[in-house]
């Protein structure tokens, strides 16, 4: 078994050193009981330990104890929960706060979902109460992964002691949201700090200085070059990129009430896209951090890949491009916490197809070629 351990990055990059090391290469094949061989869906990132790459996205499957004990229970390799700040009773959540599009192009419920938009934002449960449900879960599963998601305004005391308590709970590495599109802009939190590099690179240095645990710094793709927010995050010591949250989007008008969807009281504001629909546009996205990495970060950052994942052949799709582990949110709230369970197989059975026995077999396997380079290559006007 070969084995890399990662540390921190050669000074030309002036990254901080990385708390933890990194993943591991790890070519091995489990046996199942009948002696053939199985494709390991395992894999180790940033230290930590997952049975498979699936990890439960931040979001409503990540709300409370009872559904992240579910989502261990049947299997996930690792849960984030739903987005926590300190004081909770600032986030005021409107009913109804999603909208869904169909396939069918007349809505008809009977058809597909393809489009979810949410105006949803994060959590609104006690910071306490959403604490120690975290302590119970590390309690009962010691060795599954548990990471807490965070956000808070733009103030280096409030993030440290938000660092401070989520990590004493327990959790094994932390998300920061940097990413929300309706993440309470005016108190310069959620997508308003990952859209803005000063100030990112301000709150990536006060969250990496107090974080002792792993961090994911988690991407918004409502940005024209989603590589300088996530470069700034990893040269301020984030260990990974969490991509894509939510596109803004309306998801439309409806044309009997002449009011956009969802309406809350006669108002609504432009929301988050997800599900399948997001899914080229979060591999495009994907792609392009997975170049940065590699071009920029040789030692090696991870990435968590998110966005419209609903088959196994969808995270093989972002595994290729480079991620280490793969995020599903809308998924789960769309076909239950039991989707793992498929997922691994799909993923599985493409695994076979290729004779690859580990994730690291195919992991980055997609080679990037600047679109441009390969046409002046390819295409050479005589005379
Ligand atoms: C209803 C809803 C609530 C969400 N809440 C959060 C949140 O609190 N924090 C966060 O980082 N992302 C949140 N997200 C974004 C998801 O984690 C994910 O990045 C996005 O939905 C794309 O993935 P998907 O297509 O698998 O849902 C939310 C998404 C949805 C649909």
């Amino acid at each position: 078994m070969e084995s890399l351990t990662l540390r921190a990055s050669p000074s030309s990059t002036a990254s901080p050193p990385l708390r933890l090391p990194g993943r591991r290469r790890a070519a091995s094949v489990r046996v199942s009981a009948s002696g053939a061989g199985e494709p390991d869906l395992s894999v180790t990132v940033n230290g930590l330990k997952m049975p498979n790459p699936f990890v439960i996205g931040s979001g409503p499957p990540g709300t409370n104890y009872t559904v992240m004990k579910r989502a261990f229970d049947e299997g996930w390799g690792g849960v984030i929960a739903k987005t926590v700040s300190l004081d909770a009773g600032k986030v005021i959540n409107v009913t109804p706060r999603y909208a869904r599009l169909r396939a069918d192009p007349n809505g008809s419920t009977k058809s597909p979902i393809i489009g979810w938009q949410n105006i949803e934002l994060i959590s609104d449960r006690p910071l306490e109460t959403m604490l120690n449900e975290f302590k119970q879960l590390k309690k009962e599963y010691p060795d599954r992964i548990l990471i807490g998601s965070i956000m808070e305004e733009y103030n280096k005391a409030a993030w440290h002691e938000l660092i401070e308590r989520v990590e004493e709970s327990g959790v094994d590495a932390l998300e920061i949201n940097f990413s929300c599109p309706h993440g309470m802009p005016e108190r310069k939190m959620g997508a308003a700090v990952g859209q803005d590099c000063a100030l990112l690179e301000e709150v990536s240095g006060w969250i990496n200085e107090k974080a002792t645990v792993p961090v994911w710094s988690k991407m918004t793709p409502n940005i024209t070059d989603i590589t300088q927010p996530s470069r700034i995050a990893l040269k301020s010591g984030s260990e990974g990129i969490a991509a894509i949250n939510t596109i803004m989007s309306v998801m439309g008008i409806d044309l009997k009430t002449l009011r956009p969807e969802p309406c809350v009281e006669g108002y609504s504001t432009p929301g988050g896209y997800s599900a399948r629909a997001v899914h080229p546009i979060a591999l495009a996205k994907v792609m392009q951090i997975a170049r940065l990495i590699k071009e920029e970060f040789p030692e090696g950052r991870s990435l968590s890949a998110i966005g419209g994942v609903e088959t196994g052949n969808d995270a093989a799709e972002f595994i290729l491009l480079g991620a280490d582990t793969v995020q599903v949110c809308t998924g789960v709230m769309m076909h239950g916490y039991g989707l793992v369970k498929k997922l691994c197989t799909e993923l599985q059975d493409f695994m076979r197809m290729h004779d690859f026995t580990s994730i690291e077999d195919f992991r980055g396997y997609v080679p990037f070629t600047v679109f441009s380079l390969w046409l002046n290559w390819r295409w050479k006007p005589s005379g």
